[in-house]
């Protein structure tokens, strides 16, 4: 990571009243949570998203769909947020005015302290009926639907703004490679059948937005808002490539938030970045926040 990027984005960041940092999966990359598109370890390098992660996947076979996202919230369970979460948190507790928009649903950044997360695709941990939407309790936990928002995902925003509802393109048809080799969970523990809905019988399904559908109204509106009205946008560990959600950092642009990026690799958003930090989520964090602040880093 080059000195002179750290001192002119502590300078902004130092500086903002309103940052808005929006993640991706290399935000949780460092606390053992795959990626979905690096070489190798990403999840759609290895699992067929067509299979997996679509409303016509999981009506064919509710069991592997579940039994899959079932795996990957037992392992976000045993994973614990990394440094980068805790400087995020940190960021939120000096800036008042900031929000976290997240494109992960996993629940690191609400452990490391984050107050109110704007999940744009979901969580796992607000699984609702696949016909009523109701809110469903999590396996371990009769008692608890969920931590997250788990209204149900439907509409969008009025045309013409910044970010639409459109299906999500960058998944199946994105031009990303993808295996289609085994749907065993990443845990090697297969097919689980869905609960049944407490209400209606319909098979419970996980809370998260698959490719097709539209993001959850109300997070894709605060996130533009949040966007349109910051004066820095930090977008850490996110290829940019889905869409909507890859408008959140060019609606900022466009409404004149310089931007800075924190990943290791170029992106398409390098294009509107005012400040690209090339580096590991966990290690330029903490070190943005102490070169801002001159606090001690997180860790
Ligand atoms: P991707 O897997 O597409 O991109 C991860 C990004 O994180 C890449 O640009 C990596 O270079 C970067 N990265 C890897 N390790 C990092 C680290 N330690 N620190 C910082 N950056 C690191 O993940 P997303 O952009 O989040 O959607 O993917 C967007 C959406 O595509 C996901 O929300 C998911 C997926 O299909 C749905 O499931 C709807």
């Amino acid at each position: 990571m080059e000195q002179a990027g750290l001192r002119d984005a502590a300078a902004l960041v130092g500086r903002a009243r309103r940052v808005v940092v929006f993640t991706g999966a290399g935000m949780s990359a460092e606390s053992g949570v795959p990626t979905f598109r690096d070489a190798l370890t990403g999840l759609w390098r290895r699992f067929d998203p067509q299979a997996l992660a679509t409303p016509e996947a999981f009506e064919d076979d509710p069991a592997l769909v579940w039994g899959w996202y079932e795996s990957r919230r037992r392992a976000v369970l045993s994973a614990r947020p990394n440094a980068g979460h805790a400087a995020v948190a940190a960021i939120e507790a000096r800036v008042p005015g900031s929000v976290v928009v997240t494109q992960n649903v996993d629940d690191l950044h609400e452990r490391a302290g984050s107050a109110a997360p704007v999940h744009l695709h979901g969580s796992l941990f607000a699984p609702r009926c696949s016909a009523c939407a109701r809110p469903a309790p999590l396996p371990d936990d009769p008692t608890d639907g969920g931590p997250v928002d788990s209204r149900p995902l439907h509409g969008g925003p009025a045309d013409g703004s910044p970010a639409d509802s459109r299906p999500l393109p960058g998944g199946p048809a994105d031009g990303q490679p993808v295996d289609g080799g085994s749907v065993d969970g990443p845990a090697g523990d297969g097919r689980v059948p869905p609960p049944e809905c407490a209400r209606c019988g319909a098979p419970v399904r996980p809370g998260v937005v698959w490719f097709g559908e539209a993001l959850p109204e109300a997070a894709l509106e605060a996130a533009v808002d949040a966007a349109s009205s910051c004066d820095l946008l930090l977008t850490v560990g996110t290829s940019g490539v889905v869409y909507p959600a890859a408008e959140i950092p060019r609606v900022a642009a466009r409404f004149g938030a310089p931007v800075i990026q924190v990943n290791p690799q170029e992106t398409p958003l390098d294009e509107v970045c005012d400040v690209n930090l090339r580096g590991p989520a966990a290690r330029v964090l903490p070190a943005l926040v102490e070169a801002a602040w001159g606090v001690p880093r997180v860790s």
